[in-house]
């Protein structure tokens, strides 16, 4: 049904919470997968897919991998770049470190992945490239340095959509809201209750789950999609269609 069957999808942070959803979701629809990420450990339980470890800041050792899978698996299809990664929860908490570190790897590392896969895709015919991006690229939801770097990712896709289309390359990105994934593991172990707290904002009444944003990926990176190209499509529970809380609190 998704036209994948047999493509190369190669999907990065593959061994995170929704990384593993994406891996699931197009083993299913029959592409074959490459998964990568920095950590091998996490990749260790994924069966019948290529697996690749590297860095996504490392620029050299990410087009270093690129050019192996390429080698190895032939040119991708579909890149799903979805590895992020964030810490500092709010602006009193954002210092140069954590700022470099967080537009490093959810900017920068994207750009060090995307730029070499997508030339190989372009000297193959094309392919599409999906990104995740984040809610808190649309609205302030905190985390102001991957804010920031969440928000350059969406520019970033719309230029290759708009200058990269003649090249038969569509772009997108997928804007999740909150996903309870190891990424929480951090917050959870502070307020063991603060999920809660956190599905009273979203009007569907529930958090997205990893397959959620991986069935919306699936489909934008699907021939499905195939006249879609440079949009941010929020798959948030209804999040940001709006502010739940002014209504209860108002009304
Ligand atoms: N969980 C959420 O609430 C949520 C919401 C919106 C967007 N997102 C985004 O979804 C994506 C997946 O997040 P998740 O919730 O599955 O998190 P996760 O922490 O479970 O997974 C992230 C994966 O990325 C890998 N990774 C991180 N930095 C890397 C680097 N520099 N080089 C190579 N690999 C690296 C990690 O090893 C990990 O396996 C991220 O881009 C995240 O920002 C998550």
């Amino acid at each position: 049904m998704f036209g994948l069957n047999d493509k190369h999808v190669v999907i990065s942070g593959a061994g995170g919470g929704i990384g593993r959803a994406l891996v699931a979701a197009f083993q299913t629809a029959g592409a074959r997968v490459t998964a990568c990420d920095r950590d091998p450990e996490l990749l260790a339980p994924l069966q019948g897919v290529a697996k690749s470890v590297f860095e996504l800041t490392d620029a050299e050792a990410t087009a270093r991998a690129v050019a192996a899978l390429v080698a190895e698996h032939g040119t991708p299809d579909v890149l799903v770049s979805n590895a992020g990664f964030s810490r500092a929860e709010t602006m009193d908490t954002v210092d140069q470190k954590s700022w470099n570190q967080e537009v490093d790897i959810n900017l920068t590392g994207s750009f060090n992945l995307i730029d070499p896969t997508m030339r190989a895709m372009i000297a193959n015919g094309g392919g599409a490239i999906v990104m995740t991006s984040t809610v808190n690229a649309l609205a302030h939801y905190g985390n102001p340095a991957y804010a920031a770097a969440k928000a350059g990712l969406i520019a970033y896709m719309r230029a290759i959509a708009v200058e990269n289309g003649r090249d038969n390359i569509r772009a997108n990105c997928i804007c999740p809201g909150s996903v309870r994934t190891p990424a929480w593991d951090h917050r959870v172990e502070k307020d063991p209750s603060l999920l809660t707290k956190v599905v009273a904002h979203y009007p569907l009444g529930k958090l997205v789950v990893p397959s959620d944003v991986a069935n919306a990926a699936l489909f934008l990176a699907s021939p499905l999609a195939g006249a879609i190209t440079g949009v941010a499509l929020p798959v948030d529970a209804g999040l940001t269609a709006g502010n739940l809380r002014f209504i209860r609190d108002v009304f």
